[in-house]
């Protein structure tokens, strides 16, 4: 009998409008639907959200909707940036973990109602399909000394030691990971926390194995791991003027902050 949703609705008090267009259709970017005439007169805005609707209908007295709430499915590259978005317009972020299939966070609305944005972890992987990222062993370190022989970054100006890379494997709070495909390991990266702030270092992936997703795979296993430090900042050591680094940070959603001189994504 029941088809499927048709709309759900957040309630807004009274005079709701401009910040309803400002916050579903300016930074969300849900395209606004002209409500019937019959129901103009009862304020609020109606936007189209994929093949169902969102309502902000007005309710007085209004009393925001701290727990309920709608869940909007974004394009799994475009979850990051729209946090990133919200942030930057003063709006929550609450990333939520517990899901292995989703990536999501909870934000609010402009008058306090619960929102929560989720994208499937799935398709990220399938852009790097057949990459497994995990912490690096002490066993693969001659492999990744191979790899940053190899393939790391013309910019990168200390050598890599034997011991050096082994200590950080042993009992550093950073993170080595490693990318394997076929049971070859292809990149890997530094993710490392250094009790504020967090860094990314010494990223590179092997030639033949680039284009595929295993530098944006590395970078995201990154910041996980640094979300489970609580780190909230993390900022990426990219020399300028390289073309292929700035191509993959600006992909990767660490936008240039030219007044530091790095690169830098809020989690
Ligand atoms: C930079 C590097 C790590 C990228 O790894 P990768 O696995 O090829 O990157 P991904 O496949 O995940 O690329 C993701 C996106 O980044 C961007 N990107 C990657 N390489 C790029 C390049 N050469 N030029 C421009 N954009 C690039 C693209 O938008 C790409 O998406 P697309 O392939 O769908 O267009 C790799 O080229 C490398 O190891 N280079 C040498 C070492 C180095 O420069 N390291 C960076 C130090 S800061």
């Amino acid at each position: 009998m029941i088809e499927g949703f048709d709309h759900v609705q957040v309630a807004a008090p009274r005079g709701c409008e401009a910040e309803a267009r400002r916050f579903f259709g300016g930074l969300l970017g849900l395209v606004e639907v002209e409500k019937p005439q019959a129901l103009l007169a009862r304020g609020g805005v109606w936007f189209q959200a994929g093949n169902q609707q969102l309502h902000v209908g007005v309710e007085e007295p209004f009393a925001p909707a701290r727990k309920a709430h709608p869940a909007l499915r974004v394009r799994p590259g475009a979850l990051d940036e729209l946090a990133a978005r919200l942030q930057a317009a003063g709006a929550s972020v609450y990333w939520d973990e517990a899901l292995d299939e989703d990536r999501r966070f909870y934000s609010e609305d402009p008058w306090g109602n619960r929102i929560e944005l989720l994208a499937s972890r799935q398709s990220l992987a399938r852009r790097g399909a057949g990459t497994t990222v995990r912490r690096c062993q002490e066993a693969d370190v001659p492999a990744v000394l191979g790899l940053w022989e190899q393939a790391r970054s013309d910019h990168a100006s200390t050598p890599d030691r034997l011991d050096d890379v082994k200590r950080l494997v042993a009992g550093s709070p950073a993170a080595l990971l490693v990318a394997e495909r076929n049971g070859e390991i292809v990149g890997a990266l530094i993710a490392a926390w250094d009790g504020w702030r967090g860094n990314m270092y010494r990223l590179a992936v092997r030639d033949g194995h680039r284009r595929k997703g295993v530098g944006l795979a590395l970078v995201r296993a990154g910041e996980d791991y640094l979300r489970q430090c609580d780190v909230r900042r993390v900022t990426a050591l990219v020399a300028f003027a390289d073309q292929v680094a700035e191509g993959f940070w600006e992909t990767a959603g660490y936008p240039l902050d030219r007044e530091i001189g790095r690169r830098v994504r809020n989690l």
